[in-house]
């Protein structure tokens, strides 16, 4: 929990495929939550090792993480991991896989591992492996989304596990915040919104598009990387893929990381994001986003008080 309880605000701002940038995460940490990459946004483990340093030197004591992609399609995991551990990253946060000597190898240097999960199943298997945090990643989550309502998840999670929950999807403002801590999460995982910061590597016609769009514009499909996930309809119907061709493709994240030349690349073209889409009206720099969510944060939680049935 330490990792959690120095933060201004329990958020983890959640790794996203090429649009989590260094300054992303040394804004996020900056302004009091817990910024993250996928290590698969540096191009090599090399660059990986350049973006750490400058990220320590940028964010002090500060606690960042970063997400391992564990899947026999990543080739680069063994090299990542080694640069992981030169730096003593302070999160390590793996989707797909869950691995106990992963696990031994994190907390010899005194870090965390945080696993992803879409159903109970894949959170026993992960308390088994000794993680310290489970991430719900419920439905309408932007990325591979789970299926399920975030109430029927973090309490069926609750009841096998016992370390730090975060709750994942959809959540994009200070309210969804507090529901989330009465759910029994300790913290969030956001990611849709950090798409619309100054900071993220987002094009501002993928932010435009977020501005315009509601929950009924997103689509969840199998379509793009082979597991399924949320995306945005007209980026899909723009590039002539059909969302509903349901389970034709392998899982194959290896062609995510070096896509065909021509035609639309997945995820640079092929535009995810999650249901939170319908209440982002802006572009905003990750403090004036920590601001706004502080706000809202304190008001829900003073309305949650006031929610308080009187005895008798
Ligand atoms: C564009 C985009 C890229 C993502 N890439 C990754 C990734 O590389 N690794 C990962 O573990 N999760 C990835 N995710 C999922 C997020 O980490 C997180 O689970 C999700 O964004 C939370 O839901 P929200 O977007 O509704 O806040 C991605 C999500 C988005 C929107």
């Amino acid at each position: 929990m330490t990792l959690l309880t120095e933060l201004r605000l329990p958020v983890i701002g959640a790794p996203m495929f090429l649009l989590s940038s260094p300054e992303l995460v040394i804004a996020s940490c900056r302004a009091g939550i817990l910024g993250s990459f996928p290590a698969l946004n540096a191009r090599t483990s090399e660059e990986l090792d350049e973006w750490l340093t400058r990220i320590k030197a940028e964010v002090g004591e500060r606690p960042f993480g970063v997400n391992l992609i564990v899947h026999p399609s990543n080739s680069r995991v063994e090299a990542d991991l080694k640069v992981l551990a030169r730096h003593k990253v302070p999160l390590v946060i793996t989707s797909l896989g869950a691995v106990s000597e992963l696990v031994k190898t994190v907390h010899d240097w005194g870090g965390q591992v945080f696993h992803d999960v879409v159903q109970r199943r894949h959170a026993e298997k992960a308390a088994q492996a000794g993680v310290d945090g489970i991430i719900a990643v419920c439905a309408g989550a932007g990325g591979h989304a789970g299926t399920q309502s975030p109430f029927a998840l973090a309490a069926e999670i609750r009841q096998i596990f016992d370390g730090t929950l975060v709750l994942a999807g959809a959540i994009s403002s200070g309210v969804d915040m507090a529901c989330a801590r009465l759910l029994g999460a300790d913290a969030v995982y956001m990611g849709t919104r950090l798409i619309n910061t100054l900071e993220s590597a987002a094009s501002l016609d993928y932010q435009q598009r977020i501005i315009e769009s509601r929950a009924s514009d997103v689509v969840y499909t199998d379509q793009v990387s082979g597991i399924p996930g949320n995306f945005l309809a007209s980026s899909l119907a723009e590039a002539g893929v059909d969302p509903k061709g349901w389970g034709g493709k392998s899982v194959d994240l290896a062609s995510e990381l070096q896509p065909p030349e021509g035609g639309a690349k997945a995820w640079k073209h092929l535009w995810s994001a999650g249901q939170g889409v319908g209440q982002i009206a802006d572009v905003l720099s990750v403090a004036d986003l920590v601001d706004q969510l502080e706000g809202e944060y304190r008001s829900a939680l003073n309305r949650a008080v006031t929610l308080t049935p009187t005895p008798g």
